[in-house]
């Protein structure tokens, strides 16, 4: 199967690594839209634009489906895109959501991007099944991830200031409502003794075996960071490319 996978940055590669992980072994084509990064600060009109263009091309290399791999398209606009465009799409909030309802949880903490706490799509879902939610956005995570920053002593006064209004809440789990999220995963942890929940876990279910392996990933705008990002996150064999979308 071909499957196209998209998100703003390096984020979706926690999607992709799990779905190897997981033996997924299909031809993947990855876009990161660094250009436009970040997609948590943006509009709905400008994040339409960003999403129907790579869809398209996903269409033009004639995929077989669409992973959307971002937290901020799949909660703002899942609907539009699938009934849009004539591919199968799969978004990652709504396998999040079945996962948390099914489950006997209470108490809920979700930190995301601004957009998608906006949506509301998260907490209103998980609020209707009787289920507490706490959100918190953390509007410059995504650009000190994809800048390499996390290590500087800033960034662990500004992820502090996001994770403290989840601080002894007693929550059953602490979402990582963005995809880029995983990859602080230990910075996270180290500050929060709560339980966090990756979206990368359900997807892996919602895709058949496959038998080869191929990756192609694209970043619309290419740099170092990217580079280093991509090598730490991913551990099969990939070509790397900018395209000009
Ligand atoms: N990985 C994207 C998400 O899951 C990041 C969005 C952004 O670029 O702000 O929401």
């Amino acid at each position: 199967m071909k499957i196209g996978i998209f998100d703003s940055g390096v984020g979706g590669l926690t999607i992709l690594k799990e779905l190897i992980r997981k033996n997924k072994y299909h031809e993947y084509i990855y876009i990161g839209d660094t250009k436009n990064l970040p997609y948590g600060n943006s509009t709905i009109e400008n994040l339409k634009k960003y999403s129907d263009t790579i869809i398209n091309y996903f269409i033009k290399k004639r995929c077989d489906l669409v992973i959307i791999a971002c937290g901020t398209i799949s909660s703002n606009l899942s609907n539009y895109l699938k009934e849009k465009h004539k591919i199968k799409i799969i978004d990652i909030i709504t396998p999040t959501i079945d996962y948390i309802v099914n489950k006997n949880y209470k108490n809920i903490g979700l930190i995301a991007t601004n957009m998608t706490i906006q949506s509301n799509k998260i907490a209103s879902s998980l609020t209707k099944h009787n289920i507490n939610v706490i959100t918190n956005p953390a509007p410059k995570l995504v650009d000190l991830i994809e800048k390499n920053l996390m290590n500087k002593k800033e960034s662990i006064k500004i992820l502090k200031e996001y994770l403290a209004p989840f601080q002894n809440k007693n929550l059953d789990l602490l979402i990582l409502g963005c995809t880029h999220y995983p990859i602080i995963k230990k910075q996270i942890s180290s500050l929060i003794k709560t339980q966090l929940y990756d979206m990368a876990y359900p997807i892996s279910s919602l895709i058949e075996d496959g038998a080869i392996l191929k990756v192609q990933l694209y970043f619309t705008k290419l740099n170092n960071d990217i580079l280093k990002n991509v090598i730490n996150i991913l551990n099969c064999k990939y070509k790397i490319e900018e395209l000009k979308l």
